[in-house]
C-alpha cells in the first residue's frame, strides 16, 4: 500500500488534534461571546497550511470559521447579539493562504457581520512579535491563538509568558513530540537543548523511559516556567503504541482552562480512555492500580486546611474536572472517611461538595473538608 503523504493527507493524529480543536473553541467561544464583558474576540491560526487536504478533510482554517459560522447562526436565532469574532490566518507559503482564501469564499464561510477576516504569509517569529506587542494594548478583549508547526525549532516558551502575561490570550500548541523524543534520546540536536534550556536547567533534563514521560517532563517544564498563574495541560493522542504526539494548552484564566478539560476528557471518552473510577476504598485488590486523583486528592486534604475552592483549583491543576472530584469524594464520604463542614462547623449535607468554578468565585470556603 502506498504511504501516506503526511503533508498533504489528514492522517489519524492530525484528525484528533482538529477534533480538539473544534470541541476547545466551541466552548471557548460559548463563554466568552456571553460573558457580558469581552466586546471583540480575536482568533489566530499562525501556521494555518492550505485549508484543506487531497484526501478532502478539512484543516484548521476551515474548522475555525466553521464554529465562528455556527455560532452566529445560533446566536441569530435567538436574537442574541454577539461580540464580533476576528478570524486571522497567517502561513510562511503565500499559496497556501491564497487557497485558504478562495475555499472560505467558495464555501461560504463568511460573512462581514461575523467580524474581520484577514490574511498574511509572514514569518511566525515576525507574527508572535508583532501580536506580544499588539495584544497587550487589547481592552476588553480576547484572543485565541492556534499553533501547529511541522517542527519545533521556531517554538519559544518565553513568547508564551510575554503572550499570556495579559490574561486575555490562550494557546493551543502541537508539539511533534514523538520527534523531539527520538532526538533527545539519540544525541540532542542544539535547537532542542535550546528550546528546552529557556525553561529549566538542561543538566536536570532526565533520560526519559518513553514518549509518555517524555511528554511529562516537557509539560513540567512549561509550568514550571511559567508559574502557578498560568495553567499548562497536555492532550497526548497516539496514533500507535510506539508513536505518541501531543497539543499542549496553556490559559490565564482558570474558567478557560476547565472548558480546555473539558474538551479533553470529552475526546478521551469517545476513544474509551475516559474516566472510569473505581475508588481505592472500594478495591478489593491490593494491586489494582489507584486512582490517581483519589490519591492525590487525599493528600491535598491531609496537608492543610481545604476549602471547596482549593479543591477546585487543584483538581483542575491535576488535569481531572470537578464532577471527578465529586466522584471521589461521594465515595470517601460513603466509607466515612471524609468530614464536610460548613461555615459554622457544622456537618454539610449529604453530597454538598460546592466544587465548581460558580462557588470558586463567589463562595470559596461554603465548606471544608477533613479526612477522619
Ligand atoms: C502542520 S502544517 C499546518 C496545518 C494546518 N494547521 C492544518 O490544520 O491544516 C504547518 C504549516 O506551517 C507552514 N510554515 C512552515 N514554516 C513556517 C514559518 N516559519 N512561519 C509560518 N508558517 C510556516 C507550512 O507552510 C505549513 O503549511
Amino acid at each position: 500500500m502506498a504511504k501516506k503523504n503526511v503533508k498533504t493527507n489528514v492522517l489519524d493524529h492530525s484528525k484528533a488534534k482538529i477534533k480538539l480543536l473544534n470541541e476547545y473553541l466551541k466552548r471557548y467561544l460559548n463563554i466568552i461571546t456571553n460573558d457580558g464583558y469581552t466586546e471583540r474576540i480575536k482568533i489566530f491560526d499562525l501556521f494555518c497550511g492550505e485549508g484543506i487536504y487531497e484526501d478532502g478533510n478539512e484543516g484548521s482554517p476551515l474548522v475555525i470559521m466553521r464554529v465562528v459560522k455556527d455560532l452566529h447562526f445560533i446566536n441569530a436565532s435567538k436574537n442574541n447579539r454577539i461580540p464580533p469574532i476576528d478570524c486571522h490566518f497567517n502561513d510562511l507559503d503565500a499559496s497556501k493562504v491564497e487557497k485558504v482564501k478562495n475555499i472560505i469564499n467558495e464555501k461560504s464561510l463568511h460573512h462581514f457581520s461575523y467580524g474581520k477576516l484577514d490574511f498574511s504569509s509572514n514569518d511566525y517569529s515576525d507574527k508572535i512579535q508583532q501580536l506580544s506587542q499588539e495584544l497587550p494594548k487589547l481592552r476588553n478583549q480576547k484572543a485565541f491563538i492556534f499553533i501547529d508547526p511541522y517542527g519545533y525549532k521556531h517554538i519559544k516558551a518565553s513568547d508564551f509568558k510575554i503572550l499570556l502575561s495579559q490574561d486575555n490570550v490562550e494557546l493551543l500548541l502541537f508539539l511533534p513530540t514523538q520527534f523531539m523524543y527520538r532526538f533527545d534520546s539519540n544525541g540532542t540536536p542544539e535547537s532542542l537543548k535550546d528550546f528546552v534550556e529557556e525553561m529549566v536547567d538542561y543538566k536536570s533534563w532526565k533520560d526519559p523511559n518513553n514518549v509518555w514521560e517524555y511528554v511529562d517532563q516537557l509539560k513540567n517544564a512549561f509550568r514550571k516556567y511559567l508559574g502557578n498563574k498560568y495553567f499548562v495541560d497536555t492532550f497526548t493522542i497516539q496514533k500507535d503504541p510506539q508513536t505518541v504526539f501531543c497539543l499542549f494548552f496553556f490559559c490565564s484564566h482558570i474558567r478557560g482552562f476547565e472548558k480546555m478539560l473539558e474538551a479533553k476528557w470529552k475526546i478521551d471518552v469517545e476513544q474509551g480512555k475516559g474516566w472510569k473510577y473505581i475508588s481505592n476504598q472500594d478495591s478489593l485488590f491490593l494491586d489494582q492500580k489507584t486512582n490517581p486523583l483519589e490519591e492525590k486528592l487525599m493528600e491535598f486534604i491531609k496537608t492543610g486546611d481545604r476549602g471547596n475552592g482549593d479543591i477546585y483549583e487543584f483538581t483542575l491543576r491535576c488535569g481531572f474536572l470537578p464532577t471527578h472530584a465529586v466522584d471521589v469524594f461521594d465515595s470517601l464520604q460513603k466509607n466515612a472517611k471524609l468530614n464536610v463542614l460548613d461555615s459554622n462547623e457544622e456537618k454539610a449535607r449529604k453530597g454538598s461538595f460546592y466544587i465548581s468554578y460558580k462557588h470558586y468565585k463567589n463562595e470559596k470556603n461554603k465548606v471544608k473538608f477533613k479526612l477522619i
